[in-house]
């Protein structure tokens, strides 16, 4: 039994996933590690640097007993016996392969920092995103050390979405654990599964080879981007014919072979994962001689991004084809609701395309407002950002609600349009307001994939 976890990484994946381990798991010590002393300080004392619902709370209650967070990696790798590696992927900026493949020079400090300070038998499981096969280059790289230690090498990708962690760590729709074929890499995953048994139940832990499941996790989230692109394209369609695609959406996802979620028209996919896991699968199929499939992939991405360009396009054509000048009130600038991330949010490159546009562009966002400030920068000409929603739009010509925060839904919008110039528009670049409602408000109103009530 595995009584000394390491997890190497306090980010978004790594923090909260030990806090549920250590919850469910009182008999085992688990000791977080990052190489970003901030961040460790931050997460020891109670206060993580990420905000997730009820994180805090059971963090708090494992924290000082068999959770704690160090900036000491070397000596906790020696004195762990099962190490998480829950490092960041990004794509990579340089080189061969420059912004498709993932990123792994960490990820591979991580694994040389493992074979030099291990000891004995010690079972390390990939938690971030890899590539197909990367399980197999931390094998070799393992084996090159010619010492002592032995390694097993487990991949257990996470399917945690942000603003849900702890509820999706808590009932997952299923753990995913890749093993080898070996007896001891058979061992290795049945220590590893009767750690989540202790709150999963048994049919939900699936376990395949280690890189079936490697493969699972990066087109899951291909699945789920496709998902949105193909509603997004949905949207285009009944922009020009008049139908309404949430009328489409309900009717599409009421055959229960489709399903109802993840079909929510909009300005496309932001977070950290889905674009970065998608150029990475059509990276590694380009490398496999798959050019056809990555294509199909890569669609994928193009119609993320044409949507927003379409939004732009839309905003310009409805407010007289210019908005040189023009004050635009950007509601949201997070990619989604909770939290406050603005990793890839598309409401990021909108706010750029206005900017292009030469508005006058004001941000507000409940959460994310200094995360958004970092993302654009200050400098950029006409740029402003705004706490107060209400003073945001105050002069404004138009609003774009970017970001589904249930805030927005909560605002006095009469007063919104009281203190904006005339005609007063609204883009709701979520499909997340009552547009009926603001139509008899006054407000010119144009949703996703939806008919506009406009009296212009
Ligand atoms: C995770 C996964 O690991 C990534 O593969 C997936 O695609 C997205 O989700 P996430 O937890 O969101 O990444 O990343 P982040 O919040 O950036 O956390 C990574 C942490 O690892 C950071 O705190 C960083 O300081 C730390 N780190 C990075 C190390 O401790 N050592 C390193 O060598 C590099
Ligand atoms: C995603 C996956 O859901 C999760 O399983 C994986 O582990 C990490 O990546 P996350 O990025 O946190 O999680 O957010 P998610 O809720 O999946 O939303 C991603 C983006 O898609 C957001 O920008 C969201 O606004 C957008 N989206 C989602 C839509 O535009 N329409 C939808 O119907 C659903």
């Amino acid at each position: 039994m595995i009584k000394k976890i390491l997890c190497i990484g306090a980010g978004y994946v790594g923090g909260p996933t030990m806090a549920v381990i250590a919850k469910h798991c009182p008999d085992i010590r688990v000791v977080v590690t990052d190489i970003n002393a901030e961040r460790v300080r931050a997460w020891q004392s109670g206060m993580p640097p990420i905000y997730e619902p009820g994180l805090d709370e059971i963090l708090r209650a494992s924290l000082g007993k068999n959770l704690s967070f160090s900036g000491d990696i070397n000596s906790a790798i020696a004195d762990a016996e099962m190490i998480f590696v829950s490092v960041n992927t990004p794509t990579k900026m340089f080189g061969h392969g420059a912004g498709r493949a993932a990123d792994l020079q960490y990820w591979e400090q991580t694994a040389r920092s493992i074979l030099q300070h291990a000891r004995g038998e010690t079972i390390v499981v990939e938690k971030s995103t890899l590539p197909v096969r990367t399980a197999e280059a931390m094998e070799r790289i393992f084996r090159s050390g010619g010492r002592q230690s032995r390694f097993e090498v487990l991949s257990n990708p996470e399917f945690m979405a942000e603003g849900s962690a702890i509820a999706d760590l808590e009932h997952p729709d299923r753990v995913l654990i890749g093993s080898a074929a070996t007896t001891s890499g058979q061992a290795a995953m049945q220590e590893l599964v009767e750690i989540y048994a202790r709150w999963v139940p048994r049919e939900r832990i699936l376990t395949t080879n280690v890189w079936s499941s490697e493969l699972s996790k990066l087109t899951a989230n291909a699945f789920l981007a496709q998902r949105v692109s193909s509603v997004n394209a949905v949207s285009a369609i009944c922009e020009q014919t008049g139908a309404d695609v949430l009328e489409v959406a309900k009717a599409i996802g009421s055959d229960r072979r489709i399903g109802p979620h993840f079909l929510r028209a909009g300005i496309g996919f932001g977070g950290s994962c889905f674009r970065k896991d998608i150029l990475n699968l059509a990276y590694l199929c380009e490398s496999a001689g798959l050019s056809e499939v990555a294509r199909y992939w890569e669609a994928v991405l193009e119609m993320n991004e044409y949507q927003r360009q379409r939004f732009v396009q839309r905003m310009v054509v409805a407010m007289f084809n210019t908005l040189a000048g023009k004050r635009i009130a950007v509601f949201g600038v997070a990619f989604k609701a909770n939290p406050g991330d603005t990793r890839e949010s598309p409401a990021i490159q909108v706010c750029r395309e206005l900017l292009a546009e030469r508005a006058q562009v004001c941000v507000t966002d409940p959460k994310a407002l200094e995360s958004g400030r970092r993302d654009l920068g200050d400098a950029a000409p006409g740029l402003s950002f705004e706490s107060d929603p209400y003073a945001a739009a105050g002069g404004a010509h138009a609003i774009a609600l970017l970001t589904d925060w249930p805030e927005f839904g909560k605002l006095d919008w009469e007063r919104i349009y009281a203190g904006m110039e005339r005609p007063a528009f609204l883009f709701d670049g979520r499909n997340h307001l009552d547009p009926e409602k603001l139509y008899q408000i006054g407000f010119n109103v144009y949703s996703i994939g939806r008919p506009q009530r406009s009296r212009l």
